[in-house]
């Protein structure tokens, strides 16, 4: 993974979560807020929050008198995110690497991150740090997303984009759809000190309402973008073949399958 692949800045984060939101992360995002706030936790903290589409998810549905901190390594997600809520709700929002959480042992009773930890560069690291801030019988939540074949989309855009350049061709696409190994991340959850490990597949059928917002976001909305423009690729062009793509993969239907992976570790 090159470093550019976790520079969510400048004009990617509008670009995110609007085009990318609603059609891939909201159905997730409801998804792990109601498990967190199943739990019963009152001292909640969020990893590679990003725009805040689940922590806003989450504050609504946690005790009132629950602590949520939302963090992420781009303080530009985070000025999307803290602009979905009003003064006085109660959420910090504060920029950290999840390799070096800035938070004393035991702090929290639950850690939730929803498709960030593919982007960790030391997963094994990570995950000592989340057992870290955890307290004894608190617990991580997390998901993953489920390889391109379960997420056709990722493998669409991923191979028009390529299209347009005849070698070295942008990889951004590689990173978020290829840490799914159930047994391997199983795995490095025990070497990290996690005792309790679950995995469960969850496949969807994604309502597409706006395809060419969707195709925009999946050009400009993440670091693919900078990517290419390092090539000498034309954005605009590209967003237009990655929506006639999009368009006839899924156009008729206006659906498109999707599956993650949920985790669930106990200390
Ligand atoms: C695909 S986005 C997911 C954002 C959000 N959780 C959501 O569901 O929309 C991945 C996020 O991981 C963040 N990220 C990447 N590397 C990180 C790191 N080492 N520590 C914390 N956040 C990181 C990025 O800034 C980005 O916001």
């Amino acid at each position: 993974m090159t470093r550019d692949a976790v520079k969510f800045t400048g004009t990617i984060p509008e670009y995110y979560d609007k085009g990318l939101g609603p059609n891939i992360f909201t159905y997730y995002a409801d998804d792990i807020a109601r498990r967190v706030a199943t739990t019963g936790a009152t001292q909640i903290l969020e990893i590679a929050a990003g725009t805040g589409i689940v922590t806003r998810m989450l504050r609504d549905a946690i005790a009132p008198d629950a602590h949520l901190t939302a963090t992420d390594l781009n303080q530009a997600m985070l000025d999307i995110a803290a602009g979905k809520f009003n003064n006085g709700e109660a959420v910090n929002f504060q920029t950290a690497d999840a390799m070096d959480l800035p938070f004393d042992d035991n702090m929290f009773d639950a850690l939730v991150c929803q498709f960030g930890v593919m982007f960790f560069p030391d997963k094994l690291r990570c995950y000592q740090e989340a057992l870290r801030v955890l307290r004894p019988d608190g617990c991580y939540i997390f998901n993953v997303w489920s390889p391109w074949s379960e997420n056709p989309f990722a493998q669409i855009a991923h191979e028009t984009i390529a299209g347009f350049f005849t070698q070295n061709p942008p990889t951004f696409y590689d990173v978020p759809f290829s840490y799914h190994d159930i047994r391997g991340i199983t795995g490095t959850l025990h070497e990290a000190g996690f005792k309790e490990v679950s995995a469960e597949q969850l496949p969807h059928i994604a309502e597409l309402d706006d395809i060419p917002h969707f195709a925009e976001a999946l050009v400009y909305g993440n670091p693919i973008v900078a990517e290419i423009d390092e090539r000498g690729g034309n954005p605009d062009e590209i967003v237009s073949a990655v929506e006639a793509a999009i368009v006839s993969n899924f156009g008729e239907a206006k659906s498109m399958p999707l599956e993650a992976i949920l985790f669930t570790a106990g200390g």
